[in-house]
């Protein structure tokens, strides 16, 4: 029903993932296949919702009405059974602000969070710049599959205030489990960890795979649990400065919301308010469509480097539209892997050491693009890497 076959110029429309390529890769002319937003078009829906509001000629200061809290409201009890109230409801124009205002609110110099690499590298930024301390649970990747290191985590959950978790899991693809959540959660309650539950991708889920928002499973865990999710992953509006920040606990949603005030940014952004409230209340056949052709990009992927690829390996993808190549048995150093990629295969992918521990010999690749794209950079790392 939908066209996620058509090709989009989206150079010189200011993107960073084209338009950056020369700043960041040192060659404009790679196939860009790194920042994790699409190239397919925001669907028709929300691009005509924006356009309605647009041809008002006023653009003044905005509130979010009641329709925009009901139709978070509305999606996450359609798609996950996830129940939930509207004054839960926090507005933050990114995840990664929100995860910074949760530092600094939640913690002080010097605490200890956690984080469970390799992970989106934004997470280390954030304890870096506030001056907390990282404290590393790397995941454990066992028969190409990763999972939580519990027995690590018991030790070191002792020396912590916060855990950073990504989930689903940006880059490794895994759609956590509700049983492995509660494992997790139940070491952070013990231990009075406070849970950053990162779920922008929750959303992007494969079709057989179910994801279960942390703050889901039990009220206890709620109590303990920080939530933020995002149109911006899921309709590719990551322009629109718009997402949320979900607290159940009065105490802490109080807090954060007092950090907000004192930064005064919680007018937000009309067109963000207006195309979050169309994805929302109509996205779900879209989304569910996108999925499936997620799913086809991977497996096409997939089949080429198990059968024409001795050097490469992808992980089983669940979750998000990032795959998670191994390049560990090409032997080549990760800036040898890099520039190959780059000036042999010119192809931009991110690379693997960003995302810390256990990045070293991956790259990820942006699977959020055509077929036809797919194919053409599965053609030139064979040129490469055969
Ligand atoms: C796990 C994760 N969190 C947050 C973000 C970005 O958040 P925002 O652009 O809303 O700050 C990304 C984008 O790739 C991500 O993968």
């Amino acid at each position: 029903m939908f066209d996620f076959d058509k090709i989009i110029n989206r150079e010189y429309t200011a993107s960073v993932k084209y338009d950056l390529r020369q700043a960041y890769f040192g060659k404009a002319d790679v196939l860009p296949m790194w920042v994790a937003d699409m190239d397919f078009e925001t669907p028709e829906f929300i691009r005509n919702a924006v356009m309605e509001r647009a041809k008002h000629p006023v653009y003044g200061y905005s509130i979010r009405p009641d329709d925009y809290y009901q139709s978070i409201v509305g999606w996450l009890d359609r798609r996950i059974n996830w129940k939930i109230e509207k004054d839960w409801i926090l507005y933050s124009p990114g995840i990664v602000p929100a995860i910074n205002f949760t530092v600094q609110t939640f913690t002080e110099p010097g605490d200890g969070v956690i984080v469970q690499p390799p992970v989106y590298f934004p997470f280390f930024n954030a304890i870096k710049n506030n001056k907390r301390k990282q404290i590393l649970n790397p995941l454990i990747r066992k028969d190409g599959r990763y999972y939580f290191d519990f027995e690590d985590l018991e030790k070191k959950a002792g020396q912590a205030r916060l855990l950073l978790l990504s989930s689903p899991h940006n880059p490794v693809g895994r759609c956590w489990q509700k049983e492995e959540l509660e494992q997790l959660a139940a070491i952070c309650i013990k231990n009075n960890v406070l849970i950053l539950s990162d779920e922008i991708h929750g959303d992007l889920i494969l079709p057989g795979f179910k994801h279960t928002p942390m703050a889901s499973i039990s009220e206890e865990i709620a109590r303990h649990t920080i939530t933020c999710i995002a149109p911006s992953k899921t309709f590719n509006l990551a322009g629109l400065a718009t997402s949320s920040v979900i607290i159940s606990n009065k105490e802490l949603r109080e807090a954060f919301d007092r950090a907000l005030e004192r930064l005064h940014i919680s007018n937000g952004n009309i067109f963000g308010t207006v195309a979050s409230m169309a994805g929302y209340n109509n996205g779900d056949v879209w989304l569910e469509e996108l999925m499936q052709y997620i799913r086809n990009n991977f497996d096409y992927l997939k089949d080429a480097l198990d059968n024409d690829f001795e050097m490469l390996d992808v992980t089983p993808l669940e979750a998000t539209y990032l795959a998670w190549i191994d390049f560990r048995k090409t032997g080549l150093k990760d800036k040898e892997i890099k520039d190959k990629l780059i000036h042999e295969a010119g192809l931009g992918l991110s690379h693997g050491p960003l995302f810390g521990r256990g990045g070293e010999g991956f790259q990820r690749m942006n699977l959020a693009a055509p077929l036809s794209v797919i194919e053409e950079a599965v053609t030139r790392l064979g040129e490469v890497f055969h």
